[in-house]
């Protein structure tokens, strides 16, 4: 199962003092070394964190998949096939959020999402679609022709008790329903040490994208370690 790491909020550190460091390009060749199979970079409409430069950077110099997140609009659009990452995912953005709250709306956002499929596939980049673990939202990926999608685990992460017993039971269905309809079939979101292992054991999944954690835990260990961590307990949950 791949591990793509998410180095945001390396960008939102310095973004902070508008510095120069830390710098995402560095924390992304000390992924690489800890073992990531991905490098994901949202570049966000506001650029609160991730920078045009930085995108262009890692493309120039990070060897292993560079996922793309970013809404489904024209400018966005036109980076992309511009930078021509290994992937993109697409993801609602609200410019009040914290982080990215949930899953795309596939029946109001229809139309753009899929035009910004048409788009990119169209190019030759694989498009993942972020959406919540249903089934609807599975069935409408595939007829939209998207290759890939990426079920949102937050509400399992941010649960408790028997709620996240059925969360994980929603997100296992999904999976398997995604798998069943030709779909490739990513997750992430709120994953961390504790909560991973149960997500990597879904069987048939191709990746974790992971992001918050993995930069969290490098302020204590380094992000080279902290990786590896991550990718050692994905690794022996999905064997
Ligand atoms: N996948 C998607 C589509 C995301 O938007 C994010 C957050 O940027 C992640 C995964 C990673 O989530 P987290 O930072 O909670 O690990």
């Amino acid at each position: 199962m791949l591990l793509g790491v998410n180095v945001d909020h390396v960008a939102t550190v310095r973004e902070a003092r508008r510095e120069i460091e830390p710098d995402p390009l560095t924390a992304a060749e000390l992924a690489v070394r800890g073992g990531a199979d991905g490098i994901t970079l949202h570049l966000r409409e506001d650029r609160r964190h991730i920078q045009d430069k930085d995108v262009i950077k890692v493309r120039r110099k990070i060897a292993i998949e560079l996922n793309l997140e970013m809404a489904a609009t024209k400018e966005m659009i036109n980076i992309a096939l511009r930078v021509r990452p290994d992937m993109v995912t697409l993801v609602p953005e609200k410019r009040a959020e914290l982080t990215t709250e949930g899953g795309l709306d596939l029946i109001q956002g229809r139309r753009k999402i899929k035009h910004a499929i048409d788009m990119i596939q169209g190019r030759g980049i694989p498009v993942s679609l972020f959406i919540n673990p249903s089934i609807s939202d599975i069935e409408i990926s595939k007829e939209l022709g998207a290759q890939m999608v990426e079920i949102h685990t937050g509400l399992y992460a941010n649960t408790k008790g028997r709620k996240k017993t059925e969360e994980l039971a929603r997100v296992k269905k999904a999976v398997r329903r995604g798998l069943a309809s030709g779909l490739q079939v990513n997750a992430g979101h709120g994953l961390n040490f504790s909560n991973v292992t149960k997500i990597a054991a879904i069987k048939g999944l191709r990746g974790l994208y992971i992001g918050h954690s993995i930069i969290a835990n490098s302020i204590y260990i380094g992000i080279e370690k902290a990786v590896k961590e991550m990718k050692r307990l994905i690794n022996i949950s999905s064997t």
